[in-house]
C-alpha cells in the first residue's frame, strides 16, 4: 500500500502468541491484556535498546474491548483493564517515540467473540481509531464470509485513507483464503495492504515454525513478487524468548524471517527474556538484512538430499544474505559446498557469519564447508564480488 508507511518491513511487539485473551486481571494482574502491559512492553522496548534497533510498534490484539459498543455505536476498551483508554496508551507511546497497533475483525466478531467491525461499522470504526492516534490496524477475518472480505479490506484501506491520519494497515485476508491465487489477489492486496498473514496462525513450537516455513517457501513463486516496500507477506509473529523454540531453532526462526523479509512482531515477555533470546533477536546484521531497503523477499534455492537447504536474498549494494538450514535431528552436519554452485558469479566475496561474527574471504570457485547444528543455520551476509581483474591487478599480477 502505498501509503508511505512501511518502506521497510514493520517491527516491534505484538501481544496474541504470548499473552493471548487472558483478561483475568484479577488473578493475573502482570500478563492480562491491559493497559498495564502494553506500558509495561513499551519500557523495555524504550529503555531495553530494541527501539532504537527499530522494534516500535507495540502492537494490542484480540479482547481489548468491552462485549458492548457504546450508545454512539462505537467500540470501547474495556474500562476496567484500560482504565486511561485507548487515547492515553498512544500518547504514552508517541511521547516515547513508539507507535501503537490496534485490532479489529472484519466479521460481525472477533476470533475472540468480542465485537467486530463488519462493512457497516467501517466508517465508524476507522474514524474512532484515526481519533485515537493509533497507528495501525490488524484487521482479522474471523465471522466474515468471502463476499464480506471482497467488500471489507478495501472499504477499510479507503476508510483509514479517508482518516487523513497516516495508519499501517495489515489485513488477515489471504489467510482466511487459502493464501493462493486464484483466490488470493496478491497485485490488490499490495495496493490496499501494508502486509498481510498469508497462512495459519503460529503457536509456541517448532513444527509451527517449520509448517510455516515449509509452506512460505514451498509457494515462493507466488509470495516473492508479491513483496516490497510497503507492501510485505507476515509469516506470523516472533516466538524466540517463549517456551518452544531451543537456541538452535531460536536462530533459525530469526534467520529464515530475515531471509522472508518479514515483519519483526515479537510476542514474548521482554520483562523477563533470556540474554541468549535478547542477543539474538538484538543482531544488528541480521536486523539489517530484514530491512533491507530493495525489500525483496529472499528464496530457498536448493534442498538438499543430506537434508540440508539453502536459502538466498538479495540485498542493497549487491550483497546478499545465505542461510544454510539443517533439517536433520543427528548432528551438526558439515556441509560442504562453493559459491558458484550456489549461483554466484564469478569473483571474491567478503563473508560475514551474523552469529559468531567471524569474517572470511572467499572465491567463488572456492571450495569450504559449513556446520549446521540439527534444527539451526548458519547465516551469512556477503558484500559485493571484487571483480576477479582488480584482485589480479592488486597482487600486481600481469596487466
Ligand atoms: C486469529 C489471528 C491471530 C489472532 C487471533 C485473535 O486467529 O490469526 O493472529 O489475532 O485471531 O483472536
Amino acid at each position: 500500500l502505498d501509503n508511505g508507511l512501511m518502506k521497510t518491513p514493520p517491527m516491534g511487539w505484538l501481544a496474541w502468541e504470548r499473552y493471548r485473551c487472558n483478561v483475568d486481571c484479577e488473578n493475573d494482574p502482570k500478563n492480562c491484556i491491559s493497559e498495564n502491559l502494553f506500558i509495561d512492553m513499551a519500557d523495555r522496548l524504550y529503555e531495553d535498546g530494541w527501539k532504537e534497533l527499530g522494534y516500535n510498534y507495540v502492537n494490542i490484539d484480540d479482547c481489548w474491548t468491552l462485549r458492548e459498543r457504546d450508545q454512539q455505536g462505537r467500540l470501547q476498551a474495556d474500562p476496567k483493564r484500560f482504565p486511561g483508554g485507548i487515547k492515553r496508551l498512544a500518547d504514552y507511546m508517541h511521547n516515547r517515540g513508539l507507535k501503537l497497533g490496534i485490532y479489529g475483525d472484519m466479521g460481525t466478531y472477533t476470533c475472540m467473540g468480542y465485537p467486530g467491525t463488519p462493512v457497516e461499522k467501517i466508517q465508524v470504526d476507522a474514524l474512532t481509531f484515526a481519533e485515537w492516534e493509533v497507528d495501525m490496524l490488524k484487521y482479522d477475518g474471523c465471522y466474515s464470509n468471502d463476499t464480506d472480505q471482497a467488500l471489507g479490506y478495501p472499504l477499510m484501506a479507503k476508510a483509514l485513507n479517508n482518516t487523513g491520519r497516516p495508519i499501517g494497515y495489515s489485513c488477515s485476508w489471504p489467510a482466511y483464503q487459502g493464501g493462493l491465487p486464484p483466490k488470493v489477489n496478491y497485485t490488490q492486496l499490495g495496493e490496499i495492504c501494508n502486509l498481510w498473514r498469508n497462512y495459519g496462525d503460529i503457536q509456541d513450537s517448532w513444527s509451527s515454525v517449520l509448517m510455516i516455513i515449509d509452506w512460505v517457501f514451498t509457494n515462493q513463486d507466488v509470495l516473492t513478487p508479491a513483496a516490497g516496500p510497503g507492501k510485505w507477506n507476515d509469516p506470523d509473529m516472533l516466538i524466540i524468548g517463549d517456551f518452544g523454540l531451543s537456541l538452535d531453532q531460536s536462530r533459525s526462526q530469526m534467520a529464515l524471517w530475515a531471509i522472508m523479509a518479514a515483519p519483526l512482531f515479537m510476542s514474548t515477555d521482554l520483562r523477563t527474556i533470556s540474554g541468549e533470546a535478547r542477543t539474538i533477536l538484538q543482531n544488528k546484521m541480521i536486523i539489517s538484512i530484514d530491512q533491507d531497503v530493495l525489500g525483496i523477499q529472499g528464496r530457498r534455492i536448493l534442498k538438499e538430499k543430506s537434508n540440508i537447504e539453502v536459502y538466498w536474498r538479495p540485498l542493497s549494494n549487491n550483497a546478499s544474505a545465505l542461510v544454510f538450514f539443517s533439517r536433520r535431528t543427528d548432528m551438526p552436519y558439515r556441509y560442504k559446498t562453493s559459491l558458484s554452485k550456489l549461483n554466484y558469479t564469478t569473483g571474491t566475496y567478503k563473508v560475514h557469519d551474523v552469529f559468531t561474527d567471524k569474517t572470511d574471504v572467499l572465491m567463488d570457485s572456492t571450495v569450504f564447508e559449513v556446520a549446521v547444528n540439527p534444527t539451526g543455520v548458519v547465516m551469512w551476509y556477503l558484500s559485493a564480488p571484487a571483480k576477479p581483474q582488480s584482485l589480479h591487478f592488486l597482487r600486481g599480477g600481469k596487466r
